[in-house]
């Protein structure tokens, strides 16, 4: 089935943030009182707040009453938030607008797909809210990724069909989203994060429309 629209994730792959929600974190670790590390952080990469403040005080070894979750969760977000306080192009991720006005050019369909709860003050602070025909974020979720619900609702969004969409990730709970879901699948990062990926580049930097449309029809993935 021919690919005609492109459901995007925030975080890492359009906008260069994933580092402050791995700051934002790091510092609740180091306040809790241990560390952690950028690799413990591939885990929480699409992952929801509350998800991944779970997965945090387990790793950590430390149990916290939901009063107490929902403070710790807030003062991470407060961090995160004035990390994000004056944005502009400049976070954008190495060829991502070109892509992006490509693709509108040539009439597909774009929508943001990503957990996070912040993605509306970015997209407006970067302009990439211009580009896209429906967003998905956090604040339209029940389930956090690797659950397809947030790609399910982008789809729907702009009217097509999981096999008529290609889903770009930068997490491996992103990508199984996206391969339990349906959908054709490119991860931006490392190969051996994102394998499961139908195709994994290391950036969206010098590709065109048609090469990577290429890349789904001539292997008919
Ligand atoms: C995802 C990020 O896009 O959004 C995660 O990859 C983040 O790191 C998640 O935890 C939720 O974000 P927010 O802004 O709602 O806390
Ligand atoms: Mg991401």
């Amino acid at each position: 089935m021919d690919i005609k629209g492109v459901i995007f994730d925030l975080d890492g792959v359009l906008v260069d943030t994933a580092r402050f929600h791995y700051l934002a974190w790091r510092k609740l670790a180091n306040q809790l009182g241990f560390d952690f590390s950028e690799i413990e952080n591939e885990a929480l990469k699409g992952v929801s707040r509350k998800a991944s403040l779970e997965y945090l005080l387990k790793l950590g070894g430390l149990e916290k009453n939901d009063e107490e979750k929902s403070e710790l969760a807030s003062l991470k977000n407060d961090w995160y938030i004035s990390l994000i306080s004056n944005l502009d192009e400049s976070v954008l991720l190495p060829g991502v607008m070109p892509l992006i006005k490509a693709l509108k050019e040539e009439g597909f369909a774009l929508a943001l797909g990503s957990a996070s709860k912040n993605a509306m003050p970015v997209l407006e602070s970067t302009g990439l809210i211009h580009y896209l025909d429906y967003i998905a974020d956090g604040n339209s979720t029940e389930k956090s990724k690797p659950d397809p619900e947030v790609f399910y609702i982008a789809a729907r969004g702009i009217g097509l069909s999981p096999g008529e969409c290609l889903v770009v990730e930068d997490s491996e709970k992103g990508i199984a989203a996206a391969v339990e879901g349906g959908f054709h699948s490119l991860g931006i990062g490392d190969q051996e994060v994102l394998g499961e990926a139908d195709f994994v580049l290391a950036s969206l930097e010098n590709i065109t429309v048609s090469e990577l449309m290429e890349k789904f029809t001539v292997n008919n993935i």
